[in-house]
């Protein structure tokens, strides 16, 4: 039986296949790197780690400058209930309709003695600008920049996938995991670009998204393996 099976292509066909197959193989290493450069190093560490992908989508929200120097240097300078509220509102994203009716006396009293716009060497937090720029928390990912991300990432990254898996579809494999490996590398992209979002929302979930990278790395590796062996080792060849 002459089956329509990779080993069987023709010799153009499958250098179009193999090139193809080839340079998905060194950009998916590319990529695996370049996330080790960009997250990898998101909590001072290198190596990716959970609090990398907490770091970059969730943002580190408990550390303002600050709810650091209240519990550092500054701690001397205000009751300890008082530096928990400025602590608190630092939290919450310091909203500015707190600081007319409560926190510009707070400051007044407890720190423009000396943060003030007179002492040119300290910043002033007489205005709520100064206070802002302190009390800012880290937001991790902006929604905006999700949205433009989650788009870019599942058109392209399908279209990839579409090619190694309608390859992978010629491969003489099992058909039960044939179809299961031709499906995961889809369902993990769509759990990949779903556990960002999540992640902004509890950062749990950024387990999601080292399951999800993983889960269509390994898939992809193995159909892009194996389509290349039958293409090419003569044993998988069919009369
Ligand atoms: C007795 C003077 C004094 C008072 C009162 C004071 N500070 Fe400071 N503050 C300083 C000095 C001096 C520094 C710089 C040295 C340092 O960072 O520890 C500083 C630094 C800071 C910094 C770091 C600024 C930066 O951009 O690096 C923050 C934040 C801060 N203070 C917050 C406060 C808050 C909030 C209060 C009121 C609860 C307060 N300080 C009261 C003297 C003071």
């Amino acid at each position: 039986m002459n089956a329509l099976t990779l080993a069987n292509f023709p010799l153009a066909l499958r250098v179009v296949f193999t090139s193809f197959l080839l340079t998905i193989g060194v950009g998916l290493l590319m990529a695996g790197a370049q996330i080790m450069v960009t997250h990898g190093m998101a909590d001072g560490k290198p190596g990716l780690s959970i609090d990398d992908i907490v770091y970059s989508y969730y943002g580190n929200k408990n550390n303002s400058k600050i709810e650091g120097k209240l519990n550092g240097s500054m701690k001397a300078m205000a009751p300890d209930d008082v530096r928990l509220n400025i602590i608190k509102w630092a939290r919450a994203g310091a909203p500015e309709s707190e600081w007319e009716p409560t926190f510009k006396a707070v400051f007044a009293q407890y720190c423009v003695m000396c943060h003030n716009a007179g002492q040119t060497a300290l910043p002033s937090y007489e205005t709520y600008e100064g206070v802002k720029k302190v009390a800012e928390v880290d937001h991790g990912t902006s929604f905006t920049a999700l949205t433009r991300v989650s788009h870019i990432h599942l058109f392209g990254i399908a279209f990839i996938f579409m090619f190694v898996t309608a390859i992978f579809a010629f491969a003489r494999f099992n058909q039960t995991w044939k179809i299961i490996l031709i499906i995961t590398p889809f369902a993990f992209l769509i759990v990949d670009v779903l556990s960002w979002w999540l992640t902004k929302i509890n950062p749990n979930f950024a387990w999601f998204t080292i399951i999800g990278g993983l889960g269509y790395s390994l898939a992809s590796t193995v159909m892009i393996f194996t389509s290349l062996a039958q293409m090419w080792l003569p044993r998988f060849k069919t009369k």
